[in-house]
């Protein structure tokens, strides 16, 4: 048996669970996982240094897995922009089928990617912007709740109410992300009318995931209260790890620093240096709430499987069984 939805049947996966793009964590190993176990993984593009350096992981994935796999393209306001243009080209003739964007409106790389065939899944964590990439002609949305790792936006609406309020408007097919961890939330997701889930936190904690042990240990350890929410002054919030760096941070924009005090502190080597040398305090790491709900390290095929058959059991079982006729209808049949 497996869950049958809108997400499964556009994008062509198996089951509906995504790997959303992390930046340092979305490498082939951990994409190619995730697509043998059915799932949609999405390679990090801007984890590669250059262009180039993309196409050889798109090559290296496919030696890994036959399955469909996408990259996430992520566009963030930046100072010293990446080449996105030679990025999004290096997507195009590889002959990626699936793009995850997110960051900004994905209006400038629509066209190429949809003349192309590419199926674009637009992350986002507000119904507007929901509504306005499907108005784009986007092909999916990912609707990413507060809880979520990395940037929730500035509403604060945790997917309880986002989830629910984004499917009174959306038509295409759409993942729940942010907080998810096992079939329970899966589950929690279909009812609240999404079409499948989207995972960072869980998936950076498989084997699979390359990032150093110390770093897994830690969110197993971890609980749903070890996260801070960064740059909230600034606007460009984003949820990481609560360590001496992170706290400091937040210290220093809470007495009105900008962000030139603190660009030491929050520079991408250091947050990188956690990843791979397993220095928890090296920098600032990305990581959700949902660290409160993951107690292992599994491989990806165990992850998935086990997420999709409970959540199997649990609809035909333990919410199936509460449902009773009601004693007029057991009257009338
Ligand atoms: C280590 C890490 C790095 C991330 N980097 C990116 C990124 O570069 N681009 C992006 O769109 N999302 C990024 N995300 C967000 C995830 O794709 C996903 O939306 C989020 O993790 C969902 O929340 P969850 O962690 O509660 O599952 C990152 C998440 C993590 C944990």
């Amino acid at each position: 048996m497996s869950l049958t939805t809108k997400f499964t049947e556009v994008f062509g996966v198996e089951h509906p669970i995504a790997q959303g793009g992390m930046q340092w964590v979305g490498r082939a190993e951990l994409v190619a996982a995730v697509a043998n176990a059915g799932g949609l993984g999405f390679i990090t593009a801007l984890t590669q240094p250059t262009p180039a350096d993309l196409a050889r992981e798109i090559a290296k994935t496919r030696e890994l897995t036959d399955k469909p796999f996408g990259v996430n393209l992520t566009i963030l306001p930046s100072i010293n922009p990446p080449p996105y243009d030679e990025y999004r080209r290096v997507i195009v003739e590889e002959g990626i089928t699936i793009v995850e964007t997110a960051g900004a409106n994905p209006a400038p790389h629509l066209p190429m990617f949809h003349d192309h065939g590419i199926k674009v899944l637009h992350k986002c964590t507000s119904v507007r912007h929901a509504v306005k990439a499907q108005s784009l002609g986007v092909d999916g949305i990912s609707i990413d709740g507060f809880e979520c790792a990395g940037h929730p936006g500035e509403d604060d609406v945790p997917g309880l109410v986002l989830i629910p309020a984004a499917a009174k408007q959306i038509e295409i097919p759409m993942i729940a992300s942010g907080g998810f961890a096992d079939a329970r939330g899966l589950v929690a997701a279909l009812a609240l009318g999404a079409d499948g889930i989207n995972m960072g936190t869980r998936f950076m904690c498989t084997v699979e995931s390359c990032i150093h042990q110390n770093v897994k240990d830690a969110i197993v350890a971890g609980d749903e209260r070890g996260t801070e929410l960064i740059f909230r002054s600034l606007r460009n919030t984003s949820r990481v790890a609560s360590n001496v760096v992170s706290r400091e941070v937040v210290d220093i924009l809470n007495r009105g620093g900008q962000f030139e005090d603190i660009s030491d502190l929050v520079a991408g080597v250091r947050g990188r240096r956690v990843f791979d040398e397993g220095d928890l305090d090296a920098g600032i790491w990305t990581v959700g709430t949902v660290m409160g709900l993951i107690d292992d390290v599994p491989t990806c095929a165990e992850l998935i499987s086990r997420i999709t058959s409970e959540a199997e059991q649990l609809i035909s079982g333990r919410l199936g069984g509460m449902v009773t006729p009601s004693e007029s209808a057991a009257v009338s049949a």
